[in-house]
């Protein structure tokens, strides 16, 4: 997509010297002003963290049914579900550094922002990885990480003979438009592969792998700032259902060796791809070795736990190295603690009359994101702290059975 050129205001070029250049607190007399583009519960919550930090927030959002415009003051409605350049661009210009609540923004219309002075972190080519599945794997093997066994295929002749090769099923994931899941398709036989190859023959090129044993899935955040400062936080392990992240559990009980490797692995990769903020590694664990599926550079579902579990949660640490100001510590300060994604089972489902039953569990922070039910969205979710993990999880667990009416009061 192409900026259109009449549109943008005669102050670009002066502002393209600014480029890429961190805020210089020395010199501010007002406090700086983040603009967030999208507007769900990562905005959400983003705010939440600038409102402790006294920074201006700045919303840019569609006006769907969303999380964040619920809350910001200063908001910036998109005309509509398809931004503009040129009111992204205006959008930009009122704010100091601009994030993102999601990685769905073309890095196209991010790069022209940056080479018109706007400072956007992370930047265009950070973003141009994490939103192309393809892109994002080769990248990965070029600068040397293990992953899992794939190809990338842009024929059906080539699914299916990667199928022969490994045995079926196969994983294919387009390498757009996915997320929570939505974009992992397990193929059992040569015409299931077809019908997916059909129906998504839009998000060409496939990612497509072998289907996978997994001991256990495990995510890493690192944080990186504008000054290079970059710091792991402790691994936490992660599980799926149905591709869907459903429970945290901080710390992951993975061996010390593996622990120590996979925030070695974010760092570096924190480092390699210049990221600015919160960077996201998921890994798998196969066999007792450690891979890369996949990577977000922005804070993320399996980092919420950081807010009652870390010194400094992720969003404040992503303010913090968007802003660049000095980290906070990244260290555990409870000794465990469990979230648990509270998935809407149906459309229209009310929790609202369940919410005291469900905060009477000792311990349970509830978080609702502000959206309407649909079945399988994530509305919200709930950490524990506790002095075990398995104490956490289990509290964690009741709380969200008790939001979702699953577990009937006694009294
Ligand atoms: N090759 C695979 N074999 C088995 N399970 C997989 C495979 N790839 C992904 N999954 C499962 O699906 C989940 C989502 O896949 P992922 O690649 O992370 O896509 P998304 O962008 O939807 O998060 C993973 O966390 C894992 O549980
Ligand atoms: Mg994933």
């Amino acid at each position: 997509m192409s900026i259109q050129q009449d549109k943008w205001t005669p102050a670009a070029e002066n502002h393209a010297n600014r480029a890429a250049k961190a805020i210089d607190w020395n010199r501010l007399t007002k406090f700086p002003t983040i603009g967030i583009i999208g507007g769900g519960q990562l905005a959400q919550m983003l705010y939440q963290s600038a409102i402790s930090l006294g920074i201006e927030a700045h919303l840019f959002a569609s006006a769907a049914d969303e999380s964040a415009p619920k809350y910001f003051r200063d908001i910036t409605r998109a005309s509509s579900e398809s931004w503009t350049p040129p009111e992204i661009y205006h959008f930009a210009q009122k704010c100091d550094a601009v994030t993102f609540d999601h990685e769905l923004v073309s890095p196209n219309i991010v790069r022209e922002l940056e080479k018109r002075g706007c400072l956007m972190l992370p930047t265009a080519s950070t973003l141009e990885l994490s939103a192309n599945k393809a892109n994002q794997r080769q990248r990965l093997d070029e600068l040397g990480y293990s992953l899992p066994p794939y190809n990338i295929c842009n024929t059906l002749a080539e699914i299916i003979s990667l199928g022969e090769h490994w045995g079926w099923p196969i994983v294919i994931k387009p390498s757009t438009g996915g997320y929570d899941g939505r974009g992992v398709f397990v193929v059992e036989n040569e015409s299931e592969a077809n019908s997916v190859f059909n129906s998504l023959i839009a998000h060409l090129p496939f990612v497509v792998e072998p289907k996978l044993i997994i001991d256990a899935e495990g995510s890493v955040l690192a944080v990186r700032s504008t000054t290079g400062e970059c710091l792991a936080y402790p691994m936490v392990k992660t599980l799926q259902v149905d591709g869907m992240c459903r429970e945290v559990t901080s710390p992951g009980d993975f061996p010390e060796a593996i622990t120590v490797e996979a925030q070695r692995v974010a760092e570096n990769l924190a480092s390699d791809l210049d990221a600015v903020g919160i960077l996201a590694v998921e890994f798998f664990s196969i066999g007792g070795k450690l891979v890369v599926n996949e990577l977000a550079p922005r804070p993320h579902n399996t980092g919420h736990i950081t807010i009652e579990a870390n010194i400094t949660s992720q969003f404040e640490n992503h303010l913090r190295a968007v802003l660049g100001l000095p980290l906070g510590s990244t260290a555990l300060r409870v000794p465990a603690a469990a979230t648990v994604n509270l998935i809407s089972s149906s459309n229209n489902q009310n929790i609202i009359p369940r919410i005291p039953h469900a905060l009477e569990i000792e311990g349970a922070s509830l978080h609702l994101y502000s959206k309407s039910s649909r079945k399988s969205r994530k509305i919200g979710h709930v950490t524990v702290t506790a002095d075990s993990v398995e104490k956490a999880l289990a509290h964690a667990r009741l709380t969200v059975d008790r939001l979702s009416g699953l577990e009937l009061s006694e009294g």
